[in-house]
């Protein structure tokens, strides 16, 4: 099935105009930009690009399918659709929770994903994703960036590279079939939690709100796709996503 793509050169933010679209689009339709005028990031952030650089486009997907309270498992196929994408350039990405893209200690490519519901199913996801590809100097701000560029030393085309990446996540995505749906979340929550960043390594960590730095291994996710930390005294606490930081330079 051929892909449905629509380039922009300057738009306020794909994951907005994906809204948009909401009503009429099909499933899979990828919204991208050559510039955002107000891309968003997590935590109410914004998401800065250099113009024409690097990828920043989102994709609109129907999992109507999947409960509500599977969502986590969509973020998690997006994840491990583009690390398999990083592969391919022998890059062994590790997935930073819930859906920052690692290559050792730098972000490589960063994930917003804005969910819609119908009843207690999902009804859209709109899979936003920023991948640094050609960009060699960052703003002072960004926290720990890389790019493929600066990993391989190649240059890349954005509309080759934007086509690669999709097929990754749709191969991934298309997997999702109901009758094999039990193992399959099993088997990808297996993938996910092998390929987190930290993972069964002591690092350090801040609660929200605590000036403390605590020691701890990630152990996993729980079932309400919060963080499971191991303390060095053996006690486990669960943390959702703005209840922790990770500490990179300790
Ligand atoms: C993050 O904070 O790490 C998430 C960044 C997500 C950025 C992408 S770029 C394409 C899409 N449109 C947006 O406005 N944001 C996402």
């Amino acid at each position: 099935m051929a892909l449905e793509i629509k380039w922009f050169d300057t738009i306020d933010s794909t994951n907005s105009e994906a809204f948009r679209q909401i009503e009429s689009a099909k499933d899979f339709t990828t919204y991208a930009a050559i510039f955002q005028t107000s891309g968003r990031g997590q935590k109410g952030n914004r998401w800065e690009s250099a113009v024409g650089k690097n990828l920043t486009f989102s994709i609109l997907i129907r999992p109507v399918l999947l409960k509500a309270t599977d969502q986590f498992l969509v973020s998690q196929i997006v994840a491990l659709g583009i690390l398999k994408y990083l592969r391919g350039f022998g890059i062994e990405a590790k997935i930073k929770w819930p859906n920052d893209i690692y290559v050792g200690n730098r972000k490589i490519c960063g994930i917003l994903i804005e969910h819609y519901f119908s009843g207690a199913n999902l009804s859209v996801s709109i899979l936003g994703i920023g991948l640094n590809l050609n960009q060699r100097e960052f703003a002072s701000d960004a926290p720990n960036p890389t790019s493929l560029t600066l990993e391989t030393g190649e240059e890349y085309l954005p509309e080759i590279e934007l086509k690669g990446i999709i097929y990754s996540i749709k191969e991934y995505y298309d997997r999702l079939n109901v009758k094999a749906y039990k193992s399959f979340k099993e088997a990808t929550e297996q993938s996910y939690i092998k390929s987190m960043y930290k993972f069964g390594e002591i690092a350090s960590y801040q609660e929200t709100g605590s000036e403390e730095v605590f020691e701890g291994k990630i152990t996993g996710i729980d079932k309400n796709a919060c963080l499971v930390i191991e303390k060095s005294d053996g006690t486990k606490k669960s943390y959702a996503f703005k209840e922790i930081r990770y500490l990179l330079n300790h």
